[in-house]
């Protein structure tokens, strides 16, 4: 049953009442007038992780030169290109829980003399190694992204990540020479140092006031060198954990540039967490309730945030979101490998329209992951690869990194979901850029159309394109035997009035229009 009431999501987009009907009339009113050119959508918004996690890394990124799947340099080709496409801005890596059991030395050198260890947090796999340091630098130059570490805080040492910041970024010096003789003459640019991850769990089971102590003692021996910049990143709070970011702002805020937050969109940690592909209706709703708490959860750290700092110099990094369901059943226990469906692509685009509007406080948000694992862009099989309908919508949205936001002002219905969450039908980022405006929108309705208006002056006839992403049912899913499924298509369905433009979604389906101003 849909409810029409008022609710207020965020800085710049407010949602009001509409009288019942069966069929949505929206209103995305576009604050041109208002635009910050300062406040740009961070790039980074739209990050990735990549976890020695089940068949992320190894078969998904990586299967070695002497694969026979076609590969450059040991990286699988298909994924390789799908990532281009993608315009990935960040990478984060190792882990996730993995993290705080590496040790980096491990990782280099011959691959025939480095050591085996069992992953302890995802299913006791043997790790053989093989993919380390060099490994995933040389990936994140091949795409085009700024790496992202997460260092062991949890099971190492603050000489072991100190010496690890030394390898990849000094000129000179005894941890360069090693990376040296290990292949690699010039040092790497890295920007994004996490110190530990979960360290109120899997990164140490850490107090609050303890970590903040490690933290400051960590971050002091990480040091800038050879001309490099560390952005240097505490490990936050998860979720609903609002002490975890006052303790570590009041006692370390100023030896850092961001605090972490982890949000997943998953029913809770005991028991199931339900079916990638098997719900109904009334769980597609919930869901899409349970992932726009992140906005009020946001909201929530970003105002503790303020007390210590107001003017918003400390950055808050969602570096672990998305959908957690069961794994997939006859898969490896411990491997989190899940199905994709339309359910999760409305998620992505709901999750990265709250991010956009929250921009002035957050600057990176990592989905988690980047193959095979939880809500992921790819999936594989031996060499078989099919993009996930989230892949589509990061896609779809790639136009948003770097450029201006836009406010925007959406008049919506919204509906109650299980758990009395209230859901708007209608979800939307605008943003803008050399001359051309970007405009995402989404219709949750599974069974309604949605008309939507979008006030605008002097659009020229040919001015506007578009495409969708929509299918017949919200669990479908692209799948080795049907990998496109669920695709994006030309979107024609909007018309150039004198109000402006007129656009007609389909009920569930996410559109990406281009405007040339
Ligand atoms: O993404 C999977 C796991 O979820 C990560 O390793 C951990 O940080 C989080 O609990």
């Amino acid at each position: 049953m849909k409810l029409f009431a008022s609710i207020a999501v965020g800085a710049a987009v407010t949602i009001a009442a509409l009288p019942a009907g069966a069929e949505e009339k929206a209103t995305v009113k576009l604050n041109l007038d208002k635009v910050n050119p300062e406040l740009t959508i961070p790039a980074e918004i739209y990050g990735q992780f990549a976890e020695h996690l089940g068949t992320c890394i190894y078969g998904g990124l990586w299967v070695g030169e002497d694969s026979q799947i076609p590969n450059t340099n040991g990286y699988r080709n298909d994924v390789l290109q799908a990532l281009k496409d993608l315009k990935v801005p960040v990478m984060r890596w190792p882990g996730g829980c993995f993290a705080d059991e590496y040790h980096w030395v491990d990782g280099i050198g011959p691959k025939k003399d480095r050591p085996v260890m069992i992953n302890n947090n995802w299913g006791g796999t043997v790790e053989d190694n093989s993919f380390g340091t060099h490994e995933f630098f040389n990936l994140c130059e091949l795409i085009g992204c700024e790496p992202y570490l997460s260092g062991n805080v949890g099971s190492g040492s603050v000489e072991e990540l100190a010496k690890w910041v030394e390898y990849i970024t000094a000129e000179n010096g005894p941890m360069a020479e090693k990376r040296k003789a290990n292949g690699r003459e010039k040092p790497w640019k890295l920007k994004y140092l996490g110190v530990g991850n979960e360290s109120w769990g899997c990164g140490g089971n850490f107090t609050p006031e303890d970590y903040a102590s490690e933290y400051r003692r960590y971050q002091t021996y990480c040091r800038d060198i050879s001309g490099n910049h560390l952005y240097k990143i505490a490990s936050g709070a998860s979720d609903y954990d609002y002490n975890w970011t006052d303790v570590l702002m009041k006692k370390a805020g100023r030896h850092m540039k961001g605090l972490s937050l982890h949000y997943y969109t998953v029913k809770g940690w005991n028991g199931s967490k339900g079916s990638a592909t098997k719900f109904d209706n009334d769980d597609y709703y919930w869901t899409l309730g349970k992932c726009l708490e992140i906005e009020p959860v946001i909201i929530k750290h970003d105002s503790i945030m303020n007390v210590y700092d107001p003017n918003k110099k400390v950055a808050l990094l969602v570096d672990e979101w998305g959908t957690w369901w069961d794994e997939e059943p006859g898969t490896v226990a411990g491997h989190l490998y899940q199905q994709n469906t339309m359910r999760d692509a409305m998620v992505a685009a709901l999750s990265l329209d709250v991010f956009n509007r929250h921009t002035d406080r957050v600057k990176m948000a990592n989905i988690a992951q980047i193959a095979n694992v939880l809500q992921s862009m790819v999936l594989t099989q031996g060499d078989k690869m099919v993009l996930t309908p989230t892949y589509h919508v990061f896609k779809m949205y790639a136009p948003h990194q770097n450029a201006t936001y836009v406010p925007i002002e959406i008049e919506t219905s919204s509906r109650e979901v299980r758990d009395g969450r209230m859901v708007p039908t209608i979800s939307a980022t605008a943003s803008q850029k050399g001359g051309e405006l970007n405009i995402t929108l989404s219709n949750i309705d599974l069974k309604e159309k949605a008309e939507i208006t979008i006030p605008l002056e002097k659009i020229g006839k040919n001015a506007v394109s578009g495409e969708i992403l929509t299918s017949a049912k919200p669990n479908d899913y692209n799948d080795f035997d049907n990998p496109d499924k669920v695709k994006t298509v030309s979107f024609k369905d909007f018309k150039v009035t004198k109000d402006g433009l007129k656009v007609t979604l389909p009920p569930m389906s996410i559109v990406a229009l281009n405007v040339a101003l």
